[in-house]
């Protein structure tokens, strides 16, 4: 069935459902099968490494990119219909350099044919004092804040921010993720695409894990770890010779970089066995985690989200 068919659903409580949505450019299938349903309300992240297909499944929910096959519904009706009542951040996307943040602001609630608040809308990404300064002057952060701002221009329902802190640092992070929720707080729903395990973790309530075109995960971050059935990783510094994947109760085992990445969830057992192996000197440096998202995406596809290949 075509994207542009709606579902007959149309209160539906959800803000995105996209069933087995499929696109492919050339020889490349870049999205192949996902399914996503995302309540009103909610922070939902899509997580993964990159060339995995979120901007290609965001850019068909914004109606900017058609599927060759699948259904989406957003806002209880069509992509085209709906795009009014969606603010959208590309994930490259340019500034008019010579115009200030006031009128940049203007210009594009002027598209949608709304009168914005410039004032109150930098306020919101906390940009009070620069709303006379030219987009040139801006700093990378200030700029990417600008971008947010300007996808709340036509007052949306729902906020689309294809990697909102990709580049950022640490601090201009923290101050997007406060932003996205003030967005949350307003009672938007708002969909992110993310490589960071930490970002999906803190931000998103719910999280579908998408790697070569589709979901293999979804979930709150919670039941996604849960469902690992609370393996903790264990690290120990000790030679490849060691063998530690070996010992018994531990799940999965790998040697990397001089130390072994074990899972188990019987950590006295295998910190015992292990001193028994390689001599209580190697239990000098070891280290115990609880599981992480991180975990979820490595059980899943075998690799880890930073990963060559991933
Ligand atoms: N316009 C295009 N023409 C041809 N191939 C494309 C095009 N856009 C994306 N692709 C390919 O489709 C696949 C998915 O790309 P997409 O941009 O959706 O991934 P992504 O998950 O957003 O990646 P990233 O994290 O790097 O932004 C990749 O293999 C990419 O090279
Ligand atoms: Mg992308």
């Amino acid at each position: 069935m075509s994207q542009s068919a709606p579902l007959e659903v149309s209160d539906t409580p959800l803000a995105v459902r996209v069933r087995d949505l499929s696109k492919s450019y050339g020889e490349v299938k870049a999205v192949r099968g996902i399914s996503l349903e995302i309540p009103r309300g909610c922070v939902a992240a899509l997580l993964g490494p990159n060339g995995a297909g979120k901007t290609t499944t965001l850019e068909i929910i914004e109606g900017l990119r058609r599927a060759d096959s699948g259904q989406v519904e957003v806002l209880g009706t069509s992509p085209e219909r709906a795009r009014r009542r969606v603010g959208v951040q590309l994930q490259e996307s340019a500034l008019y350099e010579d115009l200030t943040c006031n009128e940049t602001l203007r210009l594009f609630g002027r598209l949608y044919g709304y009168e914005a608040d410039a004032a109150a809308l930098l306020e919101l990404v906390e940009m009070g004092e620069v709303g006379d300064r030219r987009a040139t002057n801006l700093s990378g952060g200030q700029k990417r804040r600008l971008q947010i701002a300007l996808t709340l221009c036509n007052d949306p329902e729902l906020v689309v921010l294809d990697e909102p802190t990709t580049g950022l640092d640490p601090i201009a992070r923290r101050q997007t993720w406060a932003m996205i929720r003030a967005l949350h707080d307003q009672g938007r729903t708002v969909v992110l695409t993310t490589h960071y395990i930490e970002e999906a973790d803190q931000l998103a309530e719910m999280v579908w894990i998408i790697d070569q075109g589709q979901v293999v995960a979804q979930g709150s971050p919670s039941e996604l770890v849960a469902e690992l059935g609370a393996a903790a990783n264990v690290s120990v510094a000790a030679g490849e010779a060691a063998g530690l994947d070996q010992v018994a109760g531990v799940v999965r085992g790998e040697w990397r970089d001089g130390r072994w990445e074990l899972q188990t969830r019987e950590v006295g057992g295998v910190l015992r066995e292990i001193a028994d192996r390689v001599g209580e000197e190697a239990l000098r440096d070891v280290s115990v985690r609880p599981p992480t998202l991180e975990d979820v995406f490595l059980r899943r596809t075998g690799r880890r989200l930073g990963e060559e290949g991933a």
